[in-house]
């Protein structure tokens, strides 16, 4: 019998043919163990013989299925290895970051006015009070240039901290991006068409306003342009970056460094938490605008009675908001990763 169970378990193909084999022999109705059962039906003398060559026959082929499973255990895996092709070695998936909002925001807008022709310009974050304030034709006690909107810059102690030059040299975080409409038409003859993004800073904090926000200023300047023009390529830009008609109001507005100025509303409605562009009754104010003002120009070295533009300046922070549906401006800034998954910035 017992070799007759090693021959057969020696042939199990497979784990199944394996346990077949196992219940012939131990399970229930097994040979083996009905030959146990049979123990009881037999003289004591018969059962000292029988009972020990039954328990050394059961733990034999026992033993015997445990070896042949465990060859059939490796043999399934070596086959495994050779047809399956993981490779172990590569490098386990790491999250990949995205780009803000605000940096994919600007990067929509500048696509749409190069399409509308319009090129790139730059200028510094720390800027002085001429390109920031007075070239902009800021009156010397402008509300703009108090202590609670400006961060100021500590003086150096080499500058020369009185008389009109050192006001003017005054160092502050730009207020805004229109200094780059200054360096702009101090280096470069009209005609120009240029955007200017970038970071601004006004001391400021709540739930519509941050320290430090984002522009995207645009100067237009050639001869006969007039607000027509204006308008029409700011509602041209809000289509083409809401990808739907918008509706947009004009509302006169007071700017120094354009006359006559406006700012420009989009209708917006709130949805809960959410926000919609183009439906409801809230209008929401996105940019500045209107056409330079002739004493810009003149200090920049253009004659007025020659040339004309407009420029405006708009908040990306805010369209990005509601382009997005994102309630409060301050989680802009927050650094939370599971803010932008919740609004697809995440892998
Ligand atoms: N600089 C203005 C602001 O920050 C916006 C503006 C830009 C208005 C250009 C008119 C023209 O509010």
């Amino acid at each position: 019998l017992r070799t007759d169970f090693a021959a057969r378990i020696d042939q199990a193909a497979d784990l199944r043919a394996l346990d077949d084999v196992r219940v012939a022999a131990l399970g229930k109705k097994g040979e083996i163990s009905l030959l146990m059962r049979g123990l009881g039906r037999m003289s004591p003398e018969e059962k000292t013989v029988m009972g020990p060559a039954l328990n050394g026959l059961k733990t034999d082929v026992a033993a015997l299925i445990e070896a042949r499973k465990a060859a059939l255990e490796d043999a399934a895996l070596d086959a495994a290895l050779a047809s399956e092709t993981l490779d172990m070695s590569l490098p386990v998936g790491r999250p990949q970051g995205t780009l803000h909002p605000v940096q994919q925001v600007m990067e929509e807008m500048a696509v749409i006015f190069s399409d509308m022709g319009f090129s790139v310009a730059e200028g510094p974050d720390i800027e002085d009070d001429f390109h920031n304030f007075t070239a902009l034709n800021f009156p010397p006690s402008h509300p703009a240039r108090d202590m609670h909107d400006t961060f100021f810059m500590v003086p150096e102690p080499s500058q020369n901290s009185s008389g009109s030059d050192a006001a003017v040299g005054q160092k502050v975080l730009r207020t805004h991006t229109s200094p780059v409409q200054i360096r702009t038409m101090m280096n470069q003859k009209p005609p120009i068409r240029i955007i200017a993004p970038g970071r601004t800073y006004r001391c400021d904090s709540d739930q519509t306003h941050t320290p430090m926000f984002h522009q995207v200023e645009g100067l237009v300047i050639g001869e006969d342009i007039h607000m027509g023009h204006l308008k029409g390529c700011l509602m041209d830009f809000v289509s083409a970056f809401f990808e739907t008609d918008v509706d947009v109001r004009f509302r006169p507005h007071h700017f120094p460094f354009t006359e006559p100025s406006a700012e420009m509303d989009v209708r917006y409605e709130r949805d809960g938490a959410s926000i919609k562009i183009g439906q409801g009754n809230d209008w929401m104010e996105i940019l500045g605008c209107g056409m330079v003002h002739p004493h810009v120009l003149s200090a920049c070295g253009l004659d007025p009675d020659q040339y004309q533009g407009f420029a405006f300046g708009m908040g990306v922070d805010r369209l990005a908001m509601l382009k997005y549906g994102m309630p409060d401006l301050r989680d802009m800034f927050a650094g939370d990763p599971r803010w932008l998954g919740h609004y697809g910035f995440s892998p």
